[in-house]
């Protein structure tokens, strides 16, 4: 008699084509925030304001990719990276979000854009990953609609100068935490509550990658925004927990969703968001919907809502402070038992399987690539001085089959980015989140590659999981 293969066990192969990548975020790891003209982002301000960040952390250091970024291409290219995606500092490239350009700090991405070539790993740049210049925030921030256009031009800009060496454009990173956590709840910067500058930011950050993704596309030229999607159920049958299911899938999925790949907002979603100005005008969902050649899906967990007062051993989450509309404090989390990262976040792979699905069943075909996937764990370096990390290998592992069952299923999806290269400044949490396939000693800046670093070398290697 033959056994089966348990599901952990089975061999998958994926495509040959597929893109196996990691990802990081400017303000996560570079430092060298004073240097060679870079001017101060909405980040600086935040993390430098008492009590706002964990442990007082600020990215002024981070891990140094700044001046470390050619020994890390060196390590990428030792895991047989395919592709590598990190985001532009708008601060670093035009200091004050407009007008002058950094010359200096456009030399930078150049820099790192060839010696990524050389190393023979494709560059992913994304133009924003919520590092607003501050003059910008000054002059209303992205509740003003002038952002948005200040943001096209700098994207313009950034392509002028390395276009010739970059295929794959990502407009905008979660545009939901952009504005709901930077501008309702308060827990990233700028830190404001104001629930109606939130959703006029909701709307001009997606303005502002409609703009950019119209200024940018071109032959030979590929771009896209990359969105955090969720699975979504609610707690139970009850009509309240259904009905705030609806609301927090309307708000964290449908509204991007809709907006990008169908040029509109879901009626349901416009009618929560009732009390509110968006600032919508005509002709904006028309260019917020144009044409786009990828979209980047960031995936992490499940949310279990209820909508009953009182109801849940509702955890203390900043997704509920974040969503603005009249009456969202009684929406609560609740969690299913499921093993946990050191966030707190349930582990599900089956939500990945799930978000990718249902975008390729409920919207237009567009070609789909998970631009963030991963997990926080609390690692420690062994005495022999490695690192293990077993519980990251069994997320990438149980995440990747998850992709596999997708593809197998009909899902155009054509990559995977690991979050994160590097351990780096999780914002509100500092350095107390380690997201790494590299453990940094943030005394040295020493790179160490996790066992997960090795694995997912592997994998690239063999081309798929358990082979
Ligand atoms: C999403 C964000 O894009 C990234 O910056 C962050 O570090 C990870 N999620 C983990 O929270």
């Amino acid at each position: 008699m033959t056994t089966q293969p348990s599901q952990a066990e089975t061999r998958l192969g994926f495509p040959t084509d597929f893109v196996w990548g990691a990802a990081t975020a400017a303000y996560q790891i570079e430092g060298a925030v004073a240097e060679d003209g870079r001017g101060t982002s909405v980040w600086d301000t935040f993390a430098h304001t008492p009590g706002v960040v964990l442990g007082g952390d600020t990215g002024d250091v981070a891990v140094d990719h700044y001046h470390r970024y050619r020994e890390d291409v060196a390590l990428m290219s030792s895991l047989g990276l395919g592709a590598y995606r990190f985001s532009i500092s708008w601060p670093r490239v035009q200091p004050d979000g407009s007008g002058a350009v950094n010359a200096k700090g456009l030399d930078f991405y150049r820099r790192l854009v060839d010696t990524l070539l050389d190393a023979g790993i494709q560059p992913w740049p994304t133009l924003y990953h919520w590092d607003l210049p501050q003059a910008l925030e000054d002059a209303g921030g992205w509740p003003a609609r002038d952002t948005a256009y200040r943001f096209a031009e700098y994207a313009t800009l950034v392509q002028e100068a390395i276009g010739d060496r970059v295929t794959n454009w990502t407009t905008i990173n979660e545009p939901w935490c952009a504005a709901f956590l930077g501008y309702a709840s308060g827990d990233h910067a700028p830190g404001r509550r104001d629930p109606e500058a939130s959703v006029r930011a909701a709307h001009h950050l997606l303005l502002g990658h409609g703009l950019a993704a119209r200024a940018l596309r071109r032959k030979g030229v590929r771009v896209g925004a990359a969105v955090n999607l969720y699975a979504v159920s609610p707690a139970s049958e009850a009509a309240e927990d259904v009905d705030a299911a609806r609301r927090i899938d309307g708000l964290q999925n449908r509204f991007f969703l809709d907006a990008l790949l169908c040029g509109r907002y879901p009626d349901d979603v416009l009618a929560d968001l009732e009390p509110y100005d968006l600032g919508i005008e005509g002709g904006d969902l028309g260019v917020i919907g144009g044409p786009i050649d990828m979209l980047g899906v960031n995936y992490y967990n499940r949310f279990i809502v209820t909508g009953r007062e009182g109801a849940a051993p509702a955890i203390t989450s900043p997704f509920a402070a974040a969503s603005p509309w009249p009456g969202s404090e009684h929406i609560g989390f609740v969690k299913a038992g499921r093993p946990e990262t050191a966030m707190g976040w349930e582990i599900d792979e089956s939500g990945l399987a799930e978000v990718l699905t249902r975008v390729a069943t409920e919207y237009p075909p567009v070609p789909l690539y998970v631009t963030e996937n991963g997990a926080a764990f609390d690692d420690v370096v062994s005495a022999g001085g490695g690192v293990e990390d077993p519980d990251r290998i069994a997320y990438l592992d149980a995440h990747l089959r998850a992709c596999h069952a997708a593809i197998a299923a009909g899902v155009p999806l054509r990559g995977y980015f690991a979050w994160s290269l590097m351990d780096n400044f999780e914002w509100g949490w500092g350095y107390a989140k380690r997201f790494g396939l590299v453990y940094i000693d943030f005394e040295t800046q020493a790179r160490i590659p996790k066992s997960s670093a090795h694995w997912y070398s592997s994998v690239i290697g063999r081309g798929g999981v358990g082979l």
